[in-house]
C-alpha cells in the first residue's frame, strides 16, 4: 500500500518536474538527427475486420469540435475511479472515455481478481493453445472491472540485457518465441478488451530509463538505445509485428530513447516503423509520464498521453490546430484511432466501475473472476516449471516417508491487505537492511546512484510473481508448503520444517530435502546478480547434511545455478519461474509426477555471469557528455542469448529449449515438403501494405514433419522444437515449436510450417525482408543443443 502511494505519488510529479529547465546545448547535441525523420503520421485506414468500427469512429468523430477531440486524447486523475490512467470523455456525444489498467498478467491493484502466471512462465510453458486460453480469461477479468484496455502484452524488453528488471514480464528473449505467445496473447485478450502491445521499444534496461524524477534541474536524459535497422527488424521489432498481425488496439510508446530521441516522440519508430511498415490501426498510448513534447510527439504519432499531459490539456492541441501548428488531419486522426479501438473491442459504458480508488475505503465488490478459468490458472502454472536436473529418477516423489522444507520461499507473505505491487515480499535486502521506500522512489525513477538496486531475493514470502506495475494481484496464495502438506496429508508423509535460517538443521532420517529459494526482478531497477550469494549459502547447507536435496528456484528472469549444480548431494533442480497464484498446487503435481513435466528454458543459463559478455549488465555511463546523455549501442545486432553462445562457441550450463521430463522421446522421419506452387522471388511478392505488414510475408514456403514417439514407461508431453539456419545469419534461429502429449508407446507426427518472414533476412538497403537462394539447414530437436534430425531445405 505505502509502496502503491508512492508510486501515485511518483506519477504525479511528472508533470512538476518536467517544467523545470531541462535544456542546455548538449541537449541538442545528442538529441537532435540522429534519428530519422519520418512525417506525416499514417492515417488509420480501416482495413480489413477494423471496418465496421472505423466507420462508426469515423462518423462519431465528425461530430465532435476539436476541443473534444483534444480532450480525448490524454488523461485524467479521476477522484472516484481507480484506473491505472482514463482518458478524458465526449460527453456531449455519449463517449465516456476509456480506462486503462495494469497489467499483462492479471488485474493489479484491486479486489475480486486473480494472479495468472506471469510472462516468463508462460514462455517457460511454450504453448499457444494454453496462451490463447489463458489470455481469454485474463481478458474477460478485465472487462468485469469496466476496463476498456489492459496493459499487455510485454514484447519488450525482450531480454537483451540479462540483468535486465523487466525480462519476466515477457515471454522469451527469442523473437520467434516471444512473437508466437504475442499474437495469440493478443488474439485471446482481445475477445473482451483491447490489448496494449509493449513497450516500443528498445526499452532493455531499468537503468537511466528516465530522466531523474526527484533530481530537478539534472540535464541527465533516460538512456538511448541505439539499435540499427536490421537488428531493429530481425530482433526488437518482430514480436511486434506478430501483435499487430493479431489485431492489436493499442501500443505502448517506452520510456527511454532511440537513437537519442524519445520514443513517445520518435517519428521514425511510431509513425515509419508501426503505422506505415506495420499497417498498425490501434492508438499509441505512452508509458505514465513518457511524454515530453506537445506538438512534436503529436505529429510523430503519439495518440494519447498518460496519466494525464502538460502539453495537450486546455485544448493545446486544439489551439495548434487552429494556428497551424499541428495538421487537422493528425487530430482526427488521434481520435478516430482511439475511438476506432473502443469500438471495436470494448465500447464498455461505465469504464472504471469495477476499480475503487482505495481498498480501504467502502466499495462494491465486483468480482471479475470465472470459476472456468480455473484449470487454465493451474495448467499454466504446472507448464512454466522447467526440470533442469534429476539425478537416479529423484523426482518424482512416489509416497515419501519423511521430507525436510527449507527456505523462505516456502511460505507466503504473512501480510496482505492492501493494494498488491508484487515487492510487499521483499522488505529487506539480504544483509538485513530494511526496504526504504523513499530509496526505492528514486531507484524506480532514474534519481540514484545508478548501481542501487531492489533486493533481489524476496525473503518475506513465495514469490508468485515479480514486482511494479507487470505484477498481479492473487486471489489467495497457494504456497508450496501448504500444498506439501497437503499431499503429506493423502500419503501420510511426517514433514519437519526450517523456513527462517540459512543454515538449518537436517534431520539425517529426511528421505529428501526440498530447499525453497527464489530470484526477485521489479520494474524499475536492474537485478543485482543473477545468483545471490544468501540461497546459495542455504542451498550449499542443506546440502552438505542432505544426499538427497531438491531445489526450487521461483525466479522472475535468468538464475545460475554454479555455485551448487555439481554437488553429488543435489539431486533434482526445478526452474519454477513466476507460476501465481497457483504455485504450490503445480508444484506438487509436478514434483509428485502427477504430470509430468514438459516446460522449457526460453532463455540460455550460463556457467558463469561472465559467459554473457557485454549483455550481462545495463549500461552505465561513463566519460564526459555520456554522463548526462547514456548512451546503450546495440552492437551485438542479432546475436543475443543462444545466438551468441554459439557464434562464440560457449557451452553453456542449461540451453535454451532444455528441459528434463520422466519420460524418453525418439525422433524419426524429418520431412520437408516446398510447396512447388508459391512465390519464391528475392523481394515479398505485392506492394500493398495490410495490419501486420506485407501479407506475403505469411505465405508458407516449407512444410516440416516429424515422427515423435514416447519411448520411455509415463505419459508426457514433448515440446519438439525446429531451428534454421538462414544465410548469413545466427547457425541457428528457432522457427517453430510444436507441444503435444503422448501415451508410453505412442507416436505422433509433429508438423511445422515455415513463412516467408520466417526464411528471410532485412535488406537495409532495400527496405524489405529478402528471401535468399540455396540450402537453409533444418534442425529438429529437444532443445537448440539436443538436435535429433538434421536435413537442407533448398531455394
Ligand atoms: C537553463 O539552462 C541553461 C543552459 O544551461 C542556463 O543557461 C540557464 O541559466 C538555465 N535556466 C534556469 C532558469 O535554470
Ligand atoms: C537508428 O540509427 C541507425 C544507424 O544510423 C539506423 O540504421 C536506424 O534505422 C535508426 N533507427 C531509428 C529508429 O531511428
Ligand atoms: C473532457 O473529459 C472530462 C473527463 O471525462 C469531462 O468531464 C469533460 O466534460 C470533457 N470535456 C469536454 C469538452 O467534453
Ligand atoms: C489548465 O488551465 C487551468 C485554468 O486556466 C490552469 O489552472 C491549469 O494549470 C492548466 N493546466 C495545465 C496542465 O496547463
Ligand atoms: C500554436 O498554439 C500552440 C498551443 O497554444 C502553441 O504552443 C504554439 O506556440 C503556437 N504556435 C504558433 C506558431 O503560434
Ligand atoms: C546525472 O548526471 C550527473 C552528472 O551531472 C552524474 O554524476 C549522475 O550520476 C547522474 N545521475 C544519475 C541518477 O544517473
Ligand atoms: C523479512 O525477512 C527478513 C529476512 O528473514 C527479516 O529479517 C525481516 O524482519 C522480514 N521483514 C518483515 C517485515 O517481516
Ligand atoms: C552429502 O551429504 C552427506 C550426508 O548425507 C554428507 O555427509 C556429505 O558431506 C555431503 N556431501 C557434500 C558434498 O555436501
Ligand atoms: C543417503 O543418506 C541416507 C540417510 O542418511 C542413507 O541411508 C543413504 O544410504 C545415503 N545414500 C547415498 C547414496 O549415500
Ligand atoms: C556508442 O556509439 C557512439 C557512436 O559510434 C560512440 O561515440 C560512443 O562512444 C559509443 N558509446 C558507448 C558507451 O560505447
Ligand atoms: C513413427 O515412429 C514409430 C516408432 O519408430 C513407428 O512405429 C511408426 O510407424 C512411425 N510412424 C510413421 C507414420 O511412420
Amino acid at each position: 500500500m505505502k509502496l502503491f502511494a508512492l508510486w501515485l505519488v511518483v506519477i504525479l510529479q511528472v508533470r512538476a518536474v518536467w517544467s523545470q529547465n531541462q535544456s542546455s546545448y548538449l541537449e541538442h547535441f545528442w538529441s537532435y538527427g540522429r534519428s530519422e525523420p519520418v512525417y506525416p503520421s499514417p492515417d488509420i485506414e480501416g482495413w480489413g475486420n477494423w471496418i465496421v468500427a472505423y466507420t462508426k469512429a469515423k462518423a462519431l468523430v465528425h461530430q465532435m469540435t476539436n476541443e473534444e477531440k483534444n480532450n480525448l486524447t490524454y488523461g485524467y486523475n479521476s477522484m472516484t475511479i481507480g484506473c491505472s490512467g482514463i482518458s478524458g470523455g465526449v460527453p456531449r456525444l455519449g463517449f465516456p472515455g476509456i480506462c486503462l489498467q495494469d497489467a499483462e498478467n492479471g488485474v493489479r491493484g484491486t479486489d475480486m481478481v486473480n494472479a495468472y502466471a506471469s510472462g516468463l512462465h508462460i514462455g517457460a510453458s511454450w504453448n499457444k493453445e494454453l496462451a490463447y486460453t489463458r489470455a481469454s480469461y485474463l481478458g474477460a477479468e478485465f472487462k468485469r472491472k469496466g476496463i476498456n484496455v489492459a496493459l499487455g502484452p510485454v514484447a519488450g524488453p525482450i531480454g537483451r540485457v540479462v540483468r535486465g528488471g523487466r525480462n519476466w514480464e515477457g515471454f522469451s528473449n527469442d523473437p520467434y518465441l516471444s512473437g508466437a505467445l504475442t499474437g495469440v496473447s493478443v488474439r485471446g485478450l482481445q475477445t473482451s478488451v483491447i490489448a496494449c502491445i509493449k513497450h516500443l521499444i528498445a526499452n532493455e534496461q531499468e537503468t537511466y530509463r528516465m530522466p531523474p524524477m526527484f533530481l530537478p534541474g539534472s540535464f541527465n536524459q533516460s538512456v538511448s538505445s541505439n539499435v540499427d535497422d536490421k537488428t531493429m527488424h530481425e530482433l526488437y521489432l518482430w514480436p511486434f509485428q506478430d501483435a499487430v498481425k493479431a489485431g492489436v488496439g493499442s501500443a505502448m510508446c517506452s520510456y527511454q530513447r532511440i537513437n537519442n530521441s524519445y520514443a513517445c516522440q520518435n517519428s521514425k519508430v511510431m509513425n515509419g516503423l508501426l503505422k506505415g511498415e506495420l499497417g498498425f490501426q490501434g492508438f499509441v498510448v505512452s508509458d505514465w509520464g513518457a511524454q515530453h513534447t506537445g506538438i512534436a510527439s503529436a505529429a510523430a504519432g503519439l495518440d494519447l498521453a498518460m496519466p494525464s499531459s502538460s502539453y495537450w490539456s486546455n485544448g493545446t492541441l486544439s489551439l495548434s490546430v487552429k494556428n497551424g501548428s499541428l495538421a487537422q488531419t493528425r487530430l482526427d486522426d488521434m481520435a478516430t484511432r482511439i475511438i476506432a479501438a473502443w469500438y471495436r473491442y470494448a465500447p464498455l459504458e461505465d469504464p472504471g466501475h469495477g476499480l475503487p480508488t482505495s481498498l480501504l475505503l467502502p466499495h462494491r465488490l465486483v468480482d471479475a473472476r470465472d470459476p472456468r478459468s480455473k484449470q487454465t490458472l493451474l495448467q499454466s502454472a504446472v507448464e512454466g516449471h522447467v526440470l533442469v536436473k534429476n539425478i537416479n529418477n529423484a523426482l518424482p516423489l512416489r509416497n515419501p516417508k519423511f521430507l525436510s522444507l527449507f527456505g523462505y520461499d516456502g511460505v507466503a507473505i504473512r501480510q496482505f491487505t492492501g493494494t498488491w505491487m508484487g515487492l510487499d515480499n521483499s522488505l529487506s535486502y539480504p544483509d538485513g537492511t530494511p526496504v526504504d521506500y523513499i530509496k526505492i522512489a528514486h531507484i524506480i525513477t532514474s534519481s540514484a546512484d545508478p548501481n542501487s538496486h531492489l533486493p533481489g531475493v524476496a525473503l518475506n514470502g513465495t514469490l508468485i510473481s515479480g514486482g511494479g506495475s507487470g505484477s498481479n494481484t492473487p486471489a489467495y496464495i497457494d504456497a508450496p508448503f501448504d500444498a506439501f502438506q497437503r499431499q503429506a496429508y493423502e500419503d501420510g508423509t511426517f514433514l519437519s520444517w526450517d523456513f527462517s535460517r540459512v543454515n538449518p538443521q537436517v534431520n539425517p532420517a529426511s528421505e529428501a530435502c526440498i530447499v525453497f529459494i527464489n530470484e526477485q526482478s521489479s520494474e524499475g531497477s536492474d537485478r543485482p546478480d543473477l545468483a545471490d550469494p544468501y540461497s546459495d549459502e542455504l542451498v550449499v547447507s542443506v546440502a552438505n547434511q542432505c544426499n538427497n536435496t531438491m531445489v526450487v528456484i521461483h525466479n522472475a528472469g535468468i538464475r545460475l545455478v554454479d555455485n551448487w549444480i555439481d554437488n553429488d548431494n543435489i539431486t533434482a533442480v526445478v526452474f519454477a519461474h513466476v507460476p501465481g497464484q497457483d504455485s504450490g498446487r503445480a508444484l506438487v503435481d509436478v514434483m509428485y509426477g502427477k504430470q509430468s513435466p514438459s516446460g522449457r528454458l526460453p532463455y540460455t543459463v550460463a556457467r558463469k555471469a561472465s559467459d554473457y559478455g557485454s549483455l550481462l549488465n545495463p549500461e552505465v555511463s561513463s566519460g564526459n557528455q555520456n554522463i548526462y546523455y547514456p548512451q546503450s549501442n546495440f552492437t551485438e545486432g542479432a546475436y543475443i542469448d543462444y545466438k551468441a553462445f554459439e557464434l562464440q562457441g560457449i557451452t553453456p550450463r542449461y540451453e535454451f529449449g532444455y528441459g528434463l521430463t520422466y519420460t524418453s522421446f525418439a525422433y524419426s522421419q524429418l520431412a520437408i515438403q516446398r510447396d512447388p506452387e508459391v512465390n519464391i522471388e528475392y523481394l515479398p511478392p505485392g506492394s500493398t501494405i495490410e495490419e501486420g505488414g506485407l501479407p506475403s510475408l505469411w505465405d508458407v514456403i516449407a512444410r516440416i514433419s516429424c515422427n515423435v514417439t514416447n519411448t520411455g514407461a509415463v505419459a508426457a508431453a514433448e515440446m519438439a522444437q525446429l531451428y534454421v539456419g538462414v544465410p548469413g545469419g545466427p547457425k541457428k534461429v528457432l522457427r517453430g515449436f510444436v507441444k503435444q502429449s503422448l501415451e508410453p508407446g505412442q507416436w505422433k507426427e509433429f508438423k511445422f510450417e515455415l513463412t516467408r518472414r520466417d526464411l528471410s533476412t532485412w535488406d537495409v538497403t532495400k527496405q524489405n525482408w529478402i528471401l535468399q537462394r540455396g540450402g537453409y539447414p533444418i534442425y529438429i530437436g529437444k532443445s537448440v543443443l539436443s538436435i535429433q534430425l538434421v536435413d537442407t531445405l533448398r531455394l
